[in-house]
């Protein structure tokens, strides 16, 4: 039971819309590391930018832009991003995360493993390891990746607001059976996307969703991450 109250109904229009709607989209949703090469519709890209872009930002700023690639300027990409991976030197605009230590570092840890126990990757073996994380460069064989980016000066507010972005994107996706991974190891490689993309200096870009169709039967995708209980979320006053 999630709700103590029955959820209310309402209306919009001819749909009606529960919780239920909701989180069968969070619960079905998760990171997809393996991708089916047939191209979403353009008019289903564009319903899920739509949706996306739906979520609050402060003042209203929606500060979101997306770069999408499609065909073969994915495969182009995919090509020349793979290349940056491997003689490039890392420069995210966004720093990474210094460190993640106590229960951060075991969730890290618990989902880096489960996707070794999947596709078969032992402990210690680093070069099976490496080549997993290669497979970020690959875009996991997906047909369309979108680059997200953010104008400088809204700084982490407006980092915040593209997370939502980012979220209501993977769920809108879901709605229309198309499977997502966002990617901040593809936003390592920033000076490149800059270049490559005639991002302008004024926009930091924040990451990348590789987006399409799962394949269902690849190991890389038959495991799921489990998600912490209420009470190691809210501390709750009154
Ligand atoms: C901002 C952001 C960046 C991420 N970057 C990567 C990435 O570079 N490579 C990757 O394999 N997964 C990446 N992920 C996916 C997370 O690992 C994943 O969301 C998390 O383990 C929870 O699993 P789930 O999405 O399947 O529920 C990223 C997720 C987010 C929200």
């Amino acid at each position: 039971m999630l709700c103590r109250h029955p959820a209310p109904r309402q209306r919009w229009g001819e749909a009606e819309l529960t919780l239920d709607v909701l989180n069968s989209l969070l619960e079905n949703r998760h990171s997809c590391r393996a991708f089916l090469p047939d191209p979403v519709p353009q008019d289903h890209i564009e319903q899920i930018v739509t949706s996306a872009a739906r979520v609050p930002s402060w003042c209203n700023a929606q500060p979101w832009q997306v770069h999408i690639t499609s065909g073969a300027e994915t495969d182009r990409f995919r090509q020349a991003l793979r290349h940056e991976a491997e003689t490039g030197t890392p420069a995210p605009d966004l720093p990474f995360p210094s460190g993640y230590s106590g229960v951060y570092q075991d969730r890290r840890r618990a989902c880096g493993w489960a996707l070794y126990k999947a596709v078969g990757v032992e402990k210690g073996d680093r070069a099976a390891s490496a080549r997993q994380m290669m497979e970020n460069y690959a875009l996991f064989g997906a047909p369309h990746c979108a680059i997200v980016t953010s104008p400088a000066e809204l700084g982490p507010y407006g980092a915040m607001d593209c997370g939502g972005f980012v979220t209501a994107f993977t769920l809108a996706a879901q709605a229309l059976g198309v499977a997502s991974i966002p990617q901040a190891a593809v936003a390592a490689y920033a000076p490149f996307l800059r270049r490559y993309f005639q991002v302008p200096e004024d926009r930091l870009i924040l990451c990348a969703i590789s987006f399409g169709y799962p394949d269902q039967a690849h190991p890389a995708n038959g495991f799921r991450t489990d998600r912490a209980g209420l009470d190691e979320i809210v501390r709750w006053h009154g």
